[in-house]
C-alpha cells in the first residue's frame, strides 16, 4: 500500500509508521526470516534496538533490502563528498558504515586516493564491509570500528580529514547529540558530507544544533544537496538532504 499522506508521528509516510498502519506491529518478529524493510528500520528506538535488528539483518541487507527496493542513496552521498572533498594523505570515516556501500562507492571513482575507516555500531554490519574489496583486491576499509555514535567514541582527536554517512541520521538511530564526538575526531578543515532523513531533521534539530555550531564559529554554514535514495517503488520520488560542511 502506497499513502502519500503525512505520518503525525514524524515518520514521513504513514506506510512507515507502526502508528499509522497498525499491521505494521511487531514486523521484526513476523520477519525473523530476515526479511526486513524500512518499517523494521524506522520502528527501532534505541542502540539496543539498533543492534538487535542489524544484527539480524547483515546477512540479507544488500541481497534482499538494497536488490528489492533499488537503494540507491549510497551513490548520491559518495557523489556528493566527492565533489567537496580535497584528497589528503589523511583517512577519512564513514560513520554507520554497515555493509560498506559508501566506502565502494567512493573507491568507484578510481581518483579517490584517501583510506577509509568506517565506524558502525553492529559488529554484524561490520564482517559485510570487512569483505568489500577494491578491483585490485585491496580492502575497501583500512579500519573498522566497532561504536555508538550516541555516545564517546574511541577514537583519537584530530584524525579524519573527512566524515560522511548514510542511512545513520534517520529514525530511532542517530540525532545531532553525535556531532561533539564527530567534532573531536575530525582535523580541521574536515569535509563533512551527512546524509540527514528529512523528517529526522525536522524532529530532532539538526537546524538549531548547525545554526548554533555556525554560530559559535565550529563549522561552516551547511549546504545542502538533495539525493534519490530509492530508484524504484513508491519512495522513488523521494529526495533526502545531504548537510556539506567544513569544521573550522
Ligand atoms: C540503514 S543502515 C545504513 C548503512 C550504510 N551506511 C548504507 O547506506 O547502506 C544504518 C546503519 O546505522 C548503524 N547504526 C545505528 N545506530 C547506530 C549508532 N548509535 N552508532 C553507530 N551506528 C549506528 C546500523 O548498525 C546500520 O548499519
Amino acid at each position: 500500500m502506497t499513502n502519500n499522506e503525512e505520518c503525525p508521528h514524524g515518520k514521513g509516510s504513514p506506510d512507515w509508521c507502526n502508528q499509522c498502519t497498525p499491521q505494521n506491529s511487531g514486523t521484526s518478529q513476523q520477519n525473523s526470516d530476515h526479511n526486513f524493510d524500512l518499517t523494521d528500520a524506522y520502528s527501532v528506538e534505541t542502540p539496543e534496538d539498533n543492534l538487535d535488528l542489524y544484527a539480524r539483518w547483515a546477512d540479507t541487507y544488500e541481497s534482499s533490502f538494497v536488490a528489492d527496493e533499488g537503494y540507491v542513496y549510497h551513490h548520491g552521498v559518495a557523489a556528493a563528498f566527492l565533489e567537496n572533498f580535497i584528497s589528503r594523505n589523511e583517512p577519512i570515516l564513514d560513520v554507520g558504515c554497515g555493509t560498506g556501500l559508501v566506502g565502494e562507492a567512493l573507491l568507484a571513482n578510481s581518483s579517490f586516493e584517501s583510506a577509509i575507516e568506517g565506524l558502525d555500531l553492529s559488529a554484524e554490519m561490520l564482517e559485510y564491509a570487512r569483505l568489500k574489496k577494491t578491483s585490485t583486491g585491496q580492502p575497501v576499509y583500512s579500519d573498522l570500528h566497532v561504536g555508538d555514535l550516541t555516545a564517546t567514541l574511541d577514537l583519537p582527536d584530530n584524525t579524519y580529514s573527512g566524515i560522511v554517512s548514510c542511512g545513520t541520521f534517520t529514525h530511532g538511530h542517530v540525532g545531532p547529540e553525535a556531532f561533539d564526538e564527530l567534532y573531536r575526531i575530525a582535523r580541521p578543515g574536515a569535509l563533512f558530507a551527512i546524509a540527514i532523513n528529512p523528517d529526522h531533521f525536522s524532529n530532532q534539530g539538526f537546524e538549531t544544533r548547525f545554526y548554533s555550531d555556525v554560530s559559535s564559529g565550529t563549522i561552516t554554514e551547511p549546504v545542502y544537496k538533495k539525493v534519490q535514495v530509492y530508484s524504484t517503488g513508491p519512495h522513488a520520488q523521494d529526495r533526502f538532504p545531504i548537510g556539506i560542511f567544513h569544521l573550522n
